[in-house]
């Protein structure tokens, strides 16, 4: 047969193929595991649309999200590493229950839970964690379960949010929900999180927040967290009030809302005494204790001749919590005991003492008082881990502290 007689269906045909090739080359490769994967993932992905399809629309909600820690809730270098360590424990037996707040579509999906560990392990997850799907499909949070659980509408194309306004659209019908302004949207992910037995239920991260004078004057997570700005909601629309994605926290101007520092220093010959009030100005714990090894350090630093330190003390706000074997343990899912809670209450004044020789030498000193987020601890075989799973390596932020409140001033040694 002659080529040029072949006709215009012959090549239909072979490119058929060839795509069918082309598309079935890496499942033939890895076998029929891989092909289940591709389709579980476009199951979950039909329930849960991706980030990417609401960011067609949604430009300016999706940037900000996308530079918030909730957009790499299963992708962190600490949080692989802790994974790991969890998933070897014995409270591993329930895989799930990291997923559950860190990529909460999991709840709906309990069957492929082995995907999100496989794909939060690999490091570059293409499935999504904390997006706008698992917080905008939420119709209903129950707050009589321990912690409060959410109820996910999947099947109507339904989402639901703030505006009772809103404008018709494509891709969803929109629905007003009171709930998308309230603390119990956020209460089911950051209220407790499970720990072993004799804790009691579960570990309480945030404290009295509702006895609170925020709480008390209307604030909810979203006022702060969230805060209100005016924008577009969607791309090309009228600018209206919106709320601001990038969840403020560690990360962001909220943390110079976090704490000050009043600081008195009395020279008594040899003896100096600084005395240093801490007041949280945040009306939950401070720090949320969960990872277990969050804690918030107060650093004195006492500086003499030619700027040497002299002096140096410390105070530590966190949990120290034991385990079954009596051990200390820097992980919340395996915690049986508090040993100590020093962590600031909603809205809390500490005064620290702190006493040492007057420094020599000088007509003056500097006391400096410090506030920082504590950088990540645990044990050496942990640390390293983290430290390799980390593209950063020892510069990952994790190993980092970061600065909430300073304060600094030059004494005069009275003779
Ligand atoms: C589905 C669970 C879930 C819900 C619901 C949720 N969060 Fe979170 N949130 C997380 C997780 C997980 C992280 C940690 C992400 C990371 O760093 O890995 C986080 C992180 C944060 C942070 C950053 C904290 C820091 O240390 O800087 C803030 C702020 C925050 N969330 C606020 C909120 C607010 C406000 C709401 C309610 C509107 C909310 N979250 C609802 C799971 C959730
Ligand atoms: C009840 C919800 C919940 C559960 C269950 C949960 N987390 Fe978290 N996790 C959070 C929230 C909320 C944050 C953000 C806390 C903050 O910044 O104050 C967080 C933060 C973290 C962080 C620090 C941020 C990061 O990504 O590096 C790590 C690590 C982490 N979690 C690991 C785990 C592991 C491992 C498990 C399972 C043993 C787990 N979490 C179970 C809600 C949860
Ligand atoms: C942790 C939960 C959470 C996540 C994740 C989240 N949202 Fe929201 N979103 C809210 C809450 C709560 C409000 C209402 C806040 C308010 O009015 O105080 C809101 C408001 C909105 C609004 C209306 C106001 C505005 O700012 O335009 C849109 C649109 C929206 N979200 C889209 C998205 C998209 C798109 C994503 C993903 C890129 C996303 N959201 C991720 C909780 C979330
Ligand atoms: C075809 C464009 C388009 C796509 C795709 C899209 N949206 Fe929207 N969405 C809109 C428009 C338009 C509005 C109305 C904005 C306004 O009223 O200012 C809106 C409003 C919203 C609101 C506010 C609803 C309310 O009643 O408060 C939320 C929340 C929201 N979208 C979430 C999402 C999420 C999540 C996705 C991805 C799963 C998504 N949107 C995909 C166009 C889109
Ligand atoms: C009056 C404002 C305000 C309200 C209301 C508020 N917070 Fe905070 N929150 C703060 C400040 C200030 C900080 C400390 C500085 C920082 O880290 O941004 C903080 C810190 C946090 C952190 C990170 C702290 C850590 O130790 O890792 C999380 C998570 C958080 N808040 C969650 C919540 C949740 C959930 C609610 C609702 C129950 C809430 N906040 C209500 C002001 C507020």
């Amino acid at each position: 047969m002659m080529v040029g007689k072949s006709s215009p269906v012959k090549i239909g045909q072979i490119a058929a193929l060839a795509v069918a090739a082309l598309l079935l080359g890496p499942w033939l490769d890895h076998g029929a595991v891989a092909q289940e994967t591709v389709l579980s993932q476009s199951t979950i992905e039909q329930a849960f649309p991706t980030s990417s399809k609401c960011k067609r629309c949604h430009e300016r909600v999706f940037e900000e999200w996308d530079t918030s820690p909730l957009s790499r809730s299963i992708h962190s270098p600490a949080f692989r590493a802790s994974l790991d360590t969890f998933l070897a424990s014995p409270a591993g037996k329930d895989k799930a229950q990291c997923f559950r707040c860190h990529a909460p579509h999991v709840r709906e999906f309990p069957d492929q839970v082995q995907l999100f560990i496989n794909q939060a392990k690999a490091g570059d997850p293409s499935l999504d964690g904390v997006a706008c799907a698992q917080c905008h499909l939420i119709k209903h949070v129950d707050r009589t379960k321990q912690p409060p659980e959410p109820k996910y509408e999947l099947e109507s194309k339904i989402v639901y949010g703030p505006y009772k306004d809103s404008i018709q659209n494509r891709a969803h019908q929109s629905i007003e929900l009171g709930l998308f302004q309230k603390s119990d949207l956020c209460l089911n992910c950051h209220q407790s999180v499970p720990s072993a037995v004799g804790l009691g239920k579960a570990n309480d991260l945030l404290g009295n927040w509702d006895q609170s004078k925020a709480a008390k004057s209307g604030k909810e997570c979203q006022t702060c967290h969230m805060p209100e700005q005016v924008g577009e909601s969607a791309n090309g629309e009228k600018k209206r009030r919106v709320a601001n994605h990038t969840f403020p926290g560690r990360i962001g101007k909220l943390r110079q809302e976090a704490a000050k520092l009043e600081v008195k220093t009395k020279v008594e010959g040899e003896k100096t005494t600084v005395t240093v009030k801490v007041q949280s100005l945040v009306p939950h714990n401070l720090p949320t204790t969960h990872p277990a090894w969050a804690t918030v350090v107060l650093d004195l630093d006492i500086k003499g001749k030619n700027l040497t330190t002299v002096f140096t003390d410390k105070r530590v706000y966190g949990r120290v919590y034991q385990d079954a074997k009596g051990q200390k343990t820097h992980f919340d899912y395996e915690a049986v005991k508090v040993l100590e809670d020093t962590v600031l209450k909603p809205e809390e004044a500490r005064v620290e003492t702190f006493t040492f020789p007057t420094p020599k030498d000088t007509k003056t000193f500097d006391v400096e008082a410090t506030l920082n987020y504590a950088p990540i601890t645990g044990p050496a075989p942990f640390l390293q881990r983290v430290e390799a799973e980390s593209s950063k390596g020892s510069q990952d932020p994790v190993f980092q502290s970061i600065e909430i409140v300073k304060y600094a001033e030059n004494v005069a040694v009275t003779k």
